[in-house]
């Protein structure tokens, strides 16, 4: 197996009973053709030896912040060898810079906690915070321990800065409780790593320019129009496109959602503001996702003071708001183009139609009366049209799943791009 060839995989092993399990997981990895550095914290060596991990990750095992000395270099592998002079490396540096990825399999709460505080006492916890290379955690402990909210707090923390976290399992422990906090078993670890690393290959390069949530059109000072849309469907969308290695650009009307990690993020409010900040990325981005419920219509006069309430009643007069995906499909030239329609009746011809009018390279269609999908909700039900006529009909997914989808049929029209420019530049 050659999955991870010519990866540089470093895992901190930290102090709890799981830690065993890290000799399958150094076992895996190198079966599937990566350099494996570990990295143990003094409570890891008190649950496996060094010795065991080194003569299976055919490295020498790093465990000092501060180590006495390391005057032979052939001694420090091939993760510490110096390049470019005779004098040491700095560990946690040297370590932090060569991984390609980071994994902390078992983590402690210990270790949690302080990741998501920024406590660098020992060489695993500096080495993360010295690290460009994604980090990933495996937590895995007393189901109690696990459910603390502090842990909890801290898991959301470190997944709010771009952490992937393996999620524990559920059952017997070694505690002799039962509940969630076991770690996964080694090769569930393994593949994890094997994928994510494949996943950020994908987009790789590509720009990627998303719209979420809803837009406001003012009425007066105090009053809008607006709609129920959340944004989650659209930031679901940008998180996974810049997993996937995409450069992405989110312009979001107003919503209570925090930036994906690693999002460039334009905060607009109206139809006309996402015009502007769309055009702006357009021309230099591979790909647009249209997930935003832009109000298609605006109060023709703004009231510079709050109306009064009146007893005869009140009339607004609304005229249009720009159509921003018909004026992008009018304009594109090398952009894949995809839109949303959130409908509540005739959803396919609907769907069809506007494919056509705005000419996108598919419409994701989702049914807004459903209670389950759409608007406001962490799940939701598509279905897909191609310019064909091929429908592809979705179950009920989480939101980051349905994200995945979208961009998994994306890549094949980015591949057909690419060929066409390769040919018109020979
Ligand atoms: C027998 C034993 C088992 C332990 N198992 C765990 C565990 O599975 N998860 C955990 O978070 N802490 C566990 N602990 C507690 C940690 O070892 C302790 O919090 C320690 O400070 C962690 O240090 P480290 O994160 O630097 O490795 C265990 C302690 C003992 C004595």
């Amino acid at each position: 197996m050659t999955l991870l060839q010519g990866k540089n995989i470093l895992l901190g092993v930290t102090g709890g009973i799981a830690a065993y399990k890290s000799a399958e997981i150094v076992r895996g990895f190198k079966k599937a053709g990566a350099q494996v550095q570990v990295v143990m914290t003094r409570n890891a060596q008190r649950f496996i030896t060094p010795l065991t991990l080194e003569t299976l990750s055919q490295n020498r095992v790093m465990t000092e912040m501060f180590p006495s000395s390391y005057e032979d270099e052939e001694e420090a592998g091939p993760f510490l060898r110096s390049t470019s002079t005779n004098l040491p490396e700095i560990d946690h540096i040297a370590l932090a810079q060569r991984a390609d990825v980071v994994l902390i399999a078992p983590a402690t709460a210990n270790i949690i906690g302080k990741l998501a505080h920024g406590i660098c006492d020992d060489l695993l916890s500096t080495l993360v915070i010295a690290t460009k290379a994604p980090v990933i955690v495996a937590p895995a402990m007393n189901c109690n321990m696990y459910e603390h909210p502090v842990v909890q707090g801290n898991l959301e923390k470190l997944k709010s800065l771009g952490v992937q976290v393996i999620e524990p399992e559920a059952g017997f422990l070694a505690c002799q409780m039962e509940g969630k906090g076991r770690l996964p078993d080694p090769d569930v670890i393994v593949t994890f790593v094997v994928n994510f690393l494949h996943n950020r290959q994908r987009l790789l390069g590509k720009k990627v320019l998303v719209t979420a949530g809803p837009t406001r059109e003012a009425i007066d000072p105090v009053r809008f129009i607006s709609n129920r849309s959340s944004g989650r469907m659209g930031y679901a969308i940008a998180k996974v496109a810049r997993q996937w290695g995409a450069e992405v650009f989110l312009v979001s009307g107003p919503t209570a959602l925090a930036a994906p990690p690693g999002v460039h993020l334009t905060r607009v409010e109206t139809a006309a503001e996402m015009r502007e900040a769309v055009l702006k990325y357009f021309p230099q981005v591979d790909v647009v996702i249209k997930a935003a419920a832009v109000a298609d219509y605006r109060v023709k006069e703004v009231k510079d003071q709050k109306i009064k309430k009146k007893d005869s009643g009140l009339v607004l007069e609304l005229e249009e708001t720009p159509d921003i995906l018909e004026e992008l499909g009018r304009i594109k030239e090398k952009q894949v183009l995809v839109g949303f329609a959130a409908e509540t009746q005739n959803l396919l011809s609907y769907a069809e139609e506007k494919l056509r009018r705005k000419n996108l390279d598919f419409i994701v269609v989702n049914d807004v009366s459903r209670k389950d999908a759409g608007f406001e909700v962490e799940t939701n039900a598509i279905q897909i049209v191609y310019r064909n006529g091929k429908v592809t009909d979705y179950p009920l997914m989480p939101k980051e799943k349905v994200a995945e989808v979208i961009l998994g049929e994306i890549l094949p029209f980015l591949a057909d791009k690419e060929t066409q420019n390769r040919h018109r530049g020979e």
